[in-house]
């Protein structure tokens, strides 16, 4: 059975937006965690947009779930997860002016970098997954770093704008899955995943965890805002 990790991100996206103290994605967190979340997943920007440092001390002190920290494969970033020692760190590419993670890591470009920060991160005790196109030659220079897990970016597949294009995708995604169960990495996989695309890729077998944020957030917003509005319109007219 494949496992839910909840991307809390844009919890804190919305209270950067008035640099105020709600919502706070740590109190998200552990309303995650009791809707059955397997994991809680955030990434921690060098520009800090979203999360913040401390959001991910008192995460580290509340959630009971497993902790999966994304993080970029700079000196800055190991520093604090080593600190920090979350569950899991994926690493991830990261540009200033993307809107979200945009594609991969190029592991296989960078191959001692990212071995060097791997080993860093393992050293300190944590499970480390890197972010990866669904790449013959990602997956390969990933098992070369030695880590545990990749995640395979759909957002190629989530971006699919006909049936046979998504089709197209899918077989991308089934292929890149059979080559991880291949050379033993434990296979996870995220971005752009929707209530409309999940299963599909939820049913390829290799698939043992999902990490889903824009699309149970965005819900959230709309299944709670009926609530939110009748409880201010109690307050004011008691
Ligand atoms: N996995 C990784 C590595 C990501 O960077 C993100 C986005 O921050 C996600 C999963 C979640 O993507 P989405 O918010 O589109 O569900």
């Amino acid at each position: 059975m494949p496992t839910l990790g909840v991307n809390i991100d844009h919890v804190a996206t919305v209270r950067q937006a008035r640099k105020t103290i709600e919502p706070d994605p740590v109190w998200a967190a552990v309303l995650a965690e009791l809707g059955g979340a397997d994991g809680i997943t955030v990434h921690l920007r060098e520009d800090r947009r979203h999360i913040q440092d401390r959001d991910l001390e008192v995460l580290k002190k509340t959630v009971q779930v497993p902790i999966n920290l994304e993080l970029a494969a700079v000196p800055e970033m190991t520093k604090i997860a080593t600190g920090m020692k979350p569950f899991k760190v994926t690493l991830v590419p990261e540009k200033r002016e993307e809107v979200t993670t945009e594609g991969g890591l190029d592991v296989a470009g960078n191959l001692e970098r990212i071995q060097e920060c791997v080993k860093e991160l393992q050293n300190a005790g944590i499970i480390v997954s890197l972010f990866i196109d669904p790449d013959d030659k990602q997956i390969e220079a990933s098992k070369k770093v030695g880590v545990e897990s990749i995640e395979l970016h759909t957002g190629c597949y989530a971006d699919a704008s006909t049936p046979v294009q998504q089709g197209e995708e899918l077989g991308i995604l089934i292929q890149a899955s059979l080559l991880a169960e291949k050379n033993d990495l434990e296979l996870h996989v995220g971005h752009g995943l929707t209530y409309r695309n999940v299963q599909r890729v939820a049913a390829i077998p290799q698939v043992q965890e999902l990490n889903i944020g824009h699309s149970i957030i965005s819900r959230a917003v709309m299944v709670g805002f009926e609530r939110a509005v009748r409880e201010m319109k109690a307050l004011i007219n008691p």
